[in-house]
């Protein structure tokens, strides 16, 4: 099958399309064929900092059809399309074919596209448990969305409206009117209003993208407000780590969100999706070929929702 693997000996080209051998089942694995597979930071993060796959193949947000399926299988069949995050089963989404435990991947209805299903397993679930799990949004709340350009902030926006908040996007000049036709209430362009000048107070805040400090989250929360950090610059990563918990004594809370694989919520999100309740962005689409291309164009870090690599 063909692959695009790492070989740090091809510098400076290190993602490679090559002939590598088609996986096989497991006996509690299904063969997928991939169709598209999105990009995400834990891709071209892993390979900046040389966390590499264990077949040297990136790739972990997959959508496909199961080509074959190993004996102890029980949940899927031949031909039946699914999609899911696969890096806790070490990724390998940059090719046609990848073979993971039956746990891993959800059922994808016929109605949404490889392309879209693709976007969903790691932007919507770090938007879905950062407001939900940890930021327990209620209707009615006033929360405000940082980085809302990008593949989580867009789901977080939409999410958001969904759970009845009033939102407050922040993003970009480019990205300001899709941010607005995504539902936010209102939307700031960080490069002319810093949301921390506004006297508004906030119950809820995802910060995805941005640097501030933990002091400026606080001032913009609510007695009982929660800010949530899902991403973003590194000190300010370092800042919620270290001191996080001393800000989190007494009604307000700060945590840092680990988002983690669930399929129950991969089907609450693309029942969503099926029924037009939530959008699914796609800035650019790449062949396998040019995933070097796709992953280059994705750490930039002012992709428009999701770049994704669309293998058949
Ligand atoms: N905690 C977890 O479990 C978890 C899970 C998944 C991802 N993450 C993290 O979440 C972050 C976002 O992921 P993503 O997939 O949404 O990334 P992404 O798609 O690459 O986000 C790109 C967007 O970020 C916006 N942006 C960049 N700098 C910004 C700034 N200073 N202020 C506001 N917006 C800014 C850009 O919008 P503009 O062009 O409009 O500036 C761009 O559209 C990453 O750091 C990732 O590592 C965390």
């Amino acid at each position: 099958m063909k692959a695009v693997v790492y070989d740090k000996s091809n510098a400076p080209e290190v993602l490679v399309l090559r002939e590598v051998e088609k996986p096989t089942p497991e006996a509690d694995q299904v063969l997928i064929k991939i169709m598209a597979v999105s990009v995400n930071a834990a891709d071209y993060r892993s390979m900046r900092y040389g966390i590499i796959p264990p077949h040297k193949i990136y790739g972990a947000d997959v959508a496909g059809r199961i080509e074959a399926v190993g004996p102890e299988v029980k949940l899927f069949k031949v031909g039946d399309d699914v999609f899911g995050d696969i890096l806790k089963w070490g990724s390998g989404g940059f090719a046609e074919y990848v073979a993971v435990p039956e746990i891993a991947v959800a059922q994808k209805p016929a109605a949404v596209p490889f392309e879209s299903a693709c976007t969903i397993s790691m932007a919507g679930i770090t938007a879905l448990q950062g407001l939900r799990n940890l930021g327990k949004i209620q209707p009615g709340q006033k929360v405000l969305i940082l980085g809302a350009g990008g593949g989580v902030g867009n789901f977080g926006v939409q999410l958001a409206k969904y759970f009845g908040a009033e939102v407050t996007a922040v993003c970009g000049p480019k990205n300001v009117e899709i941010v607005k036709s995504l539902g936010a209430d209102r939307v700031l362009d960080y490069t002319s209003i810093n949301f921390t000048d506004e006297k508004i107070k906030y119950d809820l805040i995802l910060a995805v993208h941005g640097s501030y400090r933990l002091a400026q989250y606080r001032r913009a929360l609510t007695p009982t407000g929660i800010m949530v950090m899902a991403g973003g610059a590194l000190l300010q990563l370092f800042r919620q780590m270290a001191f996080g918990w001393l800000y989190s004594i007494g009604g307000q809370k700060m945590y840092l969100l680990k988002a983690e694989p669930n399929i129950k919520d991969l089907e609450f999100l693309i029942k969503l999706v099926e029924d037009g309740k939530l959008k699914t962005v796609v800035d650019r689409t790449y062949p396998l070929a040019e995933t070097a291309e796709a992953m280059k164009y994705a750490n930039h870090g002012h992709a428009l929702g999701k770049v994704v690599v669309k293998v058949v």
